[in-house]
């Protein structure tokens, strides 16, 4: 019995971890999921249009630095990527590309 207890629980923590992992934050889903989509996978027509980046894509993933990924953020790039420099902190930006946009990694 105490142990049906206890599994039942470690499951339920691991549910939880899994979700959250694969949480975006409220901010991503505001201001850059309607290019890049709440998945990451840029499957918006904004996203298909502009030729928005997998950011699932472990290539992708690889072959940037977090400090590009956070310049490209905060200045915008020649691609259409818009600067967010002005409207977000940096502080925010750092967080988005450090958990948003690496969070896509394998999903
Ligand atoms: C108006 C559409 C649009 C919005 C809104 C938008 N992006 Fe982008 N984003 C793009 C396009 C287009 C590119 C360039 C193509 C590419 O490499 O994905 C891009 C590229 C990127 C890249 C890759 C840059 C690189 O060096 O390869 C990152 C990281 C990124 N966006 C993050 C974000 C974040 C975080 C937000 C929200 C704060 C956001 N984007 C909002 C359209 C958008």
């Amino acid at each position: 019995m105490r142990t049906r207890f206890l599994s039942a629980f470690v499951v339920a923590a691991f549910a939880t971890l899994a979700a959250a992992a694969y949480a975006r934050s409220k901010l991503f889903v505001e201001k850059c999921a309607k290019c890049h989509g709440e998945d990451g996978k840029a499957n918006t027509p904004k996203g298909q249009k502009m030729k928005a980046r997998d950011f699932s894509d472990p290539e992708f993933q690889k072959s940037k630095t977090d400090a590009q990924l956070i310049d490209a953020v905060t200045n915008g790039t020649d691609k259409d990527m818009p600067p967010f420099g002005k409207v977000l902190t940096a502080g925010k930006i750092e967080t988005l590309v450090k958990e948003d946009v690496r969070g896509f990694a394998g999903t």
